[in-house]
C-alpha cells in the first residue's frame, strides 16, 4: 500500500485576511495570499498535502480544527492572531483533536502590550515562534516537513505526535 501523504493546515485567525495594509509596523507588507502561495509551493516541492483556511470568526475556527481529525491533518500551522489572549474554545479544539501544531505569531508578542504576553497555546504547541515576520510560517514548515519524514522513516502512522518532542505529542498520546 503506498504511503498516506503528510497532511499540513495552515489556520490563521482574525484580522489576517487584512495583512499587508494592516499596521505594517509590526506585520510587514505582504499579503496573507502571498505568504500563502509560498508556503503552498513549498509543500508541493515536498511532495504533501497542503490546505490553509483563514477565518474573523472563533466558531469557524473552531469548526475547521476539529474537522482537521476527520480530514486526516498530521500537522497544523496555527496564527490565532487575537485570540491567542482569548481563546479557550480554539484551545481545547486543538487539544480535543490532539494534532501537533506550531504556534505561528508575524510580531514579537513579547515586546508589545502586556495582554499579548499570555497565550492559551503555547503550553500545549510543539514550538512557539514570534517576531519573525512571514519567515516564522516557513520554519514551521520546514519542521514540519523534517517531523513527517523521520516518522514516515520510524514507521508511524499518526506520528508526527510522536516524534515532535513537545507538549502536543503527550497531548496526542493522552487522547489516544
Ligand atoms: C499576531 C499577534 C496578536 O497579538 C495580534 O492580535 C494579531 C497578530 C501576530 O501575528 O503577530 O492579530 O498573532
Amino acid at each position: 500500500m503506498p504511503a498516506k501523504k503528510q497532511q499540513l493546515l495552515i489556520i490563521n485567525g482574525p484580522n489576517l485576511n487584512i495583512l499587508g495594509t494592516r499596521e505594517r509596523r509590526h506585520y510587514g507588507t505582504e499579503t496573507l495570499e502571498s505568504i500563502t502561495e509560498r508556503l503552498k509551493k513549498r509543500a508541493a516541492e515536498a511532495g504533501i498535502a497542503f490546505d490553509a483556511f483563514q477565518s474573523n470568526s472563533e466558531s469557524a475556527l473552531v469548526e475547521r480544527i476539529q474537522r482537521a481529525r476527520e480530514d486526516g491533518v498530521d500537522f497544523i500551522i496555527i496564527n490565532p492572531a487575537a485570540y491567542t489572549h482569548t481563546s479557550v474554545a480554539m484551545r481545547d479544539a486543538l487539544s480535543a483533536v490532539g494534532i501537533p501544531f506550531i504556534e505561528v505569531h508575524l510580531s514579537n508578542v513579547y515586546a508589545r502590550e502586556s495582554f499579548r504576553r499570555h497565550s492559551y497555546f503555547s503550553d500545549i504547541a510543539v514550538g512557539v515562534i514570534s517576531g519573525l515576520g512571514a519567515r516564522g510560517y516557513e520554519l514551521a514548515l520546514e519542521f514540519a516537513l523534517q517531523q513527517g519524514s523521520s516518522s514516515r522513516r520510524a514507521g508511524g502512522a499518526r506520528s508526527a505526535a510522536a516524534a515532535a518532542p513537545g507538549r502536543a505529542s503527550r497531548t496526542a498520546r493522552r487522547n489516544g
